[in-house]
């Protein structure tokens, strides 16, 4: 049995960074990852693999029609989908023991196994129990289940299997026209399949500002997706490798069926909190099952944490990062702090879509007087020469004060154009603080730049 300050169950990106940080604070500190590997649901099943995916594929879309175009000229490239898993695993295998590493540089202990709480204080893995002052709970997410659909991992899918597909699909279902179901079904459909995605609502990416939703969708259809909205999916039967899935159109009941090779089920994720031994802590739980934290990431019981998926907020891994950093500097005895209304999304599906602060619809809700700043790609040069001139920029701030309220952004390197705004966000600036500083040409930064322009007295090149 050892003693710690700190044990972290979970080594996802929210457990393993406050690991990494409590460590460098100075607290003696184990992290508790039952998986093969650390790195969590983001680097082993999630965020890293399906980028991974995304390039290849991305790539291979470039070849098939962009290459001819620039002169470059020659058989488009054919797919070898045991190679792109392999690629594919590699990279996973690299960030995964990128952090075995940055525990050892660290000397944050990794204890392999399951971990639950006997008792506040204590942690269990295997037999051994171990005492920690402060326990944080970072044991992100998992599918949620629909009820009436069966996965198998093999036909009908999580992420997980969708990751991992014995071949690639002719006909792919997808269920949820969110993120997950958006970026993956654009890998499938880059590699051929025909993708129909099946999503309850009447817009794609819930959530999101209405215009870039209605513009995403429009992209993606033109790339070839199908889509049918506004139906309830009702269940799936699988049957000789093939999946049949019934769904009814909200608009009139009516009852349809579909048929494909495979069904990703991409309709949201659930807190996974099972095995922790919480309901015998008394450790309160909020109704769709995630863990209730205060200000400082307690819980109710004394000395227990929750960060990440466990806890209410979007799922997103660098928002359980932050949350990490935060909770080991209020452990630290410093005033560790997340600024929740500067969390960017995005999707990286090509074009790529990000967004970070209020959209249109929630800034009508409030009430609150704003203006609109926009750009389109089409007149950025820098798109134009990379065929990437879909999209636009559009900043939202405030009517009278010009203040920056938030950002929506569908174009080339959109995830990256974001963190302009963020930083201005955190810095509390205003649209003309965009507008007047000096972005180099020719660069897709400049489309930000010139939809603060928008805001203003208007923009340069539209
Ligand atoms: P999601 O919540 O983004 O989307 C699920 C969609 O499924 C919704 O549009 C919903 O209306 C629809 N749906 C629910 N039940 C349905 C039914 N019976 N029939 C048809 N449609 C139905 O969930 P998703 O895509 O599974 O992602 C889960 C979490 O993972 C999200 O919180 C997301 O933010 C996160 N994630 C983030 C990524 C990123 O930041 N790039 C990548 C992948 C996941």
């Amino acid at each position: 049995m050892a003693t710690y300050d700190v044990i972290i169950i979970g080594g996802g990106p929210g457990g393993y960074v406050c690991a990494i940080r409590c460590a460098q604070l100075g607290l003696k500190t184990a992290c508790v990852e039952g998986r093969g590997a650390l790195g969590g649901t983001c680097l082993n099943v999630g965020c890293i693999p399906s980028k991974a995916l995304l390039h290849a594929t991305h790539e291979l879309h470039e070849a098939e029609h962009n290459f001819a175009k620039m002169g470059l000229k020659g058989p488009a490239p054919k797919v070898d989908w045991k190679q792109m898993l392999a690629y594919k695993d590699e990279v996973i295998e690299s960030n995964t023991k990128g952090i075995e590493f940055l525990f050892k540089k660290n000397k944050v202990d990794w204890l392999q196994g399951w971990g639950s709480i006997p008792e506040a204080g204590k942690v269990k893995v295997g037999d051994e129990v171990h005492e920690a002052k402060s326990i944080i709970i970072a044991t992100g997410s998992e599918p949620a289940a629909l009820p009436g659909v069966e996965i198998d991992e093999k036909t009908v899918v999580t992420s997980t299997g969708a990751l991992e597909l014995a071949k690639t699909p002719k006909k792919m279902v997808i269920i949820g026209a969110g993120v997950i179901g958006l970026e993956l079904g654009s890998v499938y459909s880059r590699l051929g399949a025909e993708v129909t995605v099946i999503e309850f609502l009447d817009l794609v990416t819930p959530g999101m500002d209405g215009e870039v939703q209605k513009s995403f969708q429009r992209i993606l259809k033109k790339q070839g997706m199908e889509f049918i909205m506004g139906a309830a999916v009702q269940k799936t039967e699988i049957a000789k490798g093939k999946a049949k899935v019934t769904y009814k159109l909200r608009k009139d009941d009516s009852e349809h069926e579909i048929e494909a090779d495979a069904v990703l089920v991409a309709t949201g994720r659930k807190p996974y909190t099972e095995g922790l031994g919480l309901e015998a802590l008394g450790v309160e739980m909020l109704p769709r099952g995630q863990i209730k934290v205060g200000a400082d990431w307690q819980t109710n019981v004394k000395g227990i944490y929750a960060i990440g998926d466990v806890i209410p907020g979007p799922m997103l891994a660098h928002k359980a990062e932050d949350e990490g950093m935060a909770v080991a500097e209020q452990i630290a005895g410093k005033h560790g702090h997340v600024n929740y209304g500067v969390i960017p999304g995005v999707i990286y599906t090509t074009p790529e879509v990000a967004s970070v602060g209020k959209t249109e619809e929630q800034l009508k809700e409030e009430g609150r007087a704003y203006k609109v700043g926009k750009f389109p790609f089409m007149g950025n040069g820098r798109a134009k020469a990379t065929f990437s001139t879909e999209g636009f920029v559009k900043i939202l701030a405030d009517k009278e004060t010009d203040r920056i309220l938030g950002c929506h952004i569908i174009g080339p390197s959109a995830g990256e154009l974001i963190h302009e705004i963020c930083v201005a966000m955190e810095f509390g600036a205003a649209a003309e603080d965009i507008a007047l500083t000096c972005h180099a040409h020719p660069t897709y930064s400049e489309a930000v730049r010139e939809a603060a322009l928008a805001c203003g007295d208007g923009p340069i090149h539209v």
